[in-house]
């Protein structure tokens, strides 16, 4: 095979795009990945998750010493310097997003750097500037990501009104910080600069916050949200923002306009399917401007696939993984597949908020009887001992065969205790199951077996 002959182009390195080339790598097949950005590991390691994760990290460490040392016995004067934080915050992406280009060069995954373009399904064109490039394969994989939906009326400035990456670098923290959405990343964001000493007002267009989550662990959420000291309006219309010398001012729809140093926007993501010559193989996209496959990921064209955020389903990273794999492996083997079912969502506030299966209003809607088990952090004693009480798991399971179907969490590392209930919905497992497993105490996976355990009305400690 020639230089620029492969088996396998992807297009896009997110993760779902630099998983499926190293699995396809491992699997035999010579593979490229072709990346418009200077880095690797597209917004979840560079502009995303990542990034998120470190702020929330250092913001949630100052916080907490600031608010709870003290009962800990442990006294002193505090103080935060930003630019640090935002330095350590940059060098974790950078050791990640190098990290992704050194496991490229161990599987032999090679990285063109530039905008791919379909030409047709056998050929790829990476561009940059001028310079234009044409790869030959089988196979090609898009996996492009999503990028920020804008808001009509709403002019991001580059500064001061903006989107998610432009409020993970702001040079100060905001007087008064409005965010428009009150979803996952409006709920991270502001909890950051919540904490780091903004005022934060959500804007939110429904009447709750966390649409599409179990709603009593969105309202659950709320209430330990305005405890710690968020504001939100629901059911608000944003209508525009504008910037007025250093201030900002939003239009709601019916209200009074509000006023405040800094606006996020934070009302979705949408597909990114930009200048990728979908129209040139005959893919259209849906309605809601997505690619749409089949079940093994295949594009209306032939040999041409795509998952992650540019198809249906969640936009989450690790949904995005695990369809890459589901991908690459059906396309060498004939087998590869993914249970929607078991994908959890996180939302990594704190307490953090996690849910996996369905929902108590998807099964109400869908007619299945369900029983619930529910069991509060406040019962355990390795969470009384870390002073983290707030919050629940509860676990839904269906009536006549015990089946989970569903789990919410909000409490401390919900987002790693679902994992267990994941597990156990790819497993087919009962709520008896997790009941019987013995957990080990003290620990904070007792409330999951509680919770399971109260599914029978059998929980031990309340
Ligand atoms: P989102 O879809 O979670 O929430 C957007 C919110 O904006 C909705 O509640 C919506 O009702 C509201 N909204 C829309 N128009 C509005 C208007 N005119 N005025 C007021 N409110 C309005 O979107 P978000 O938070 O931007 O996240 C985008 C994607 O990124 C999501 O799919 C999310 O799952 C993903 N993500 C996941 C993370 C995680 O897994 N921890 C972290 C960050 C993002």
């Amino acid at each position: 095979m020639s230089d620029s002959k492969y088996d396998l182009v992807v297009i896009g390195s997110g993760p779902g795009g630099y998983v499926a080339a190293i699995r396809a790598a491992q699997l035999g097949l010579k593979v490229a990945c072709i990346e418009k950005e200077p880095k690797l590991g597209g917004t979840c390691l560079r502009v995303g998750c990542i990034p998120s994760k470190a702020l929330l990290q250092s913001s949630e460490k100052y916080h907490d010493a600031k608010e709870s040392f003290a009962q800990h016995g442990i006294v002193g004067d505090l103080s935060f310097d930003l630019e640090k934080m935002m330095a350590r915050k940059d060098k974790v992406v950078s050791g990640l997003t190098d990290g992704v280009a050194h496991l490229f060069r161990k599987n032999n995954v090679t990285r063109y750097s530039g905008h791919g373009r379909i030409l047709n399904t056998t050929s790829v064109v990476v561009e940059k500037g001028r310079r234009q490039q044409v790869l030959e394969t089988k196979d090609i994989l898009i996996a492009t990501g999503s990028k920020v939906a804008q808001l009509r009326g709403v002019e991001f400035d580059g500064d001061r009104i903006g989107d998610s990456t432009t409020a993970l670098s702001y040079p100060d923290v905001p007087k008064h910080l409005v965010i428009i959405g009150a979803g996952v990343i409006g709920l991270e964001l502001g909890s950051v600069w919540a904490r780091l000493g903004a005022r934060v007002t959500v804007l939110e267009y429904q009447d709750r916050i966390l649409a599409g989550m179990d709603e009593e662990l969105a309202s659950s959420a709320m209430t330990v949200f305005k405890k710690q000291g968020l504001n939100f309006k629901l059911g608000v219309k944003v209508t525009g923002a504008r910037v007025t010398k250093n201030k900002c001012t939003v239009e709601i729809e019916g209200a009074k306009p509000v006023t405040c140093d800094r606006v996020l926007v934070a009302v979705g993501r949408v597909p990114n399917t930009d200048n990728l010559g979908l129209e040139t193989v005959g893919i259209e996209l849906d309605q809601r401007g997505r690619v749409p496959v089949d079940a093994s990921f295949q594009t209306k064209a032939p040999h041409v696939f795509a998952i992650g955020d540019v198809i249906a389903g969640p936009m989450l990273a690790h949904k995005a993984e695990e369809e890459g794999i589901a991908c690459v492996e059906q396309i060498v083997t004939g087998h590869g597949h993914l249970n929607y079912d078991a994908v959890p969502g996180i939302v990594y506030t704190h307490p953090e908020i996690a849910s996996v299966g369905k929902t108590e209003d998807e099964l109400k809607d869908a007619g299945i009887q369900y029983k619930k088990g529910k069991f509060p952090f406040m019962a355990n004693g390795r969470a009384r001992a870390m002073g983290e009480t707030d919050g629940f798991v509860k676990v839904l399971a269906e009536v006549g065969t015990d089946r989970i179907l569903g789990a919410h969490i909000i409490g401390p590392n919900a987002g790693d205790l679902i994992a267990e209930i994941a597990l156990a919905i790819e497993f087919g497992a009962s709520s008896e199951d997790v009941a019987r497993s013995c957990h080990a105490h003290p620990t904070l996976a007792e409330v999951v077996k509680e919770a399971a355990l109260s599914v029978a009305g059998r929980a031990i400690h309340i």
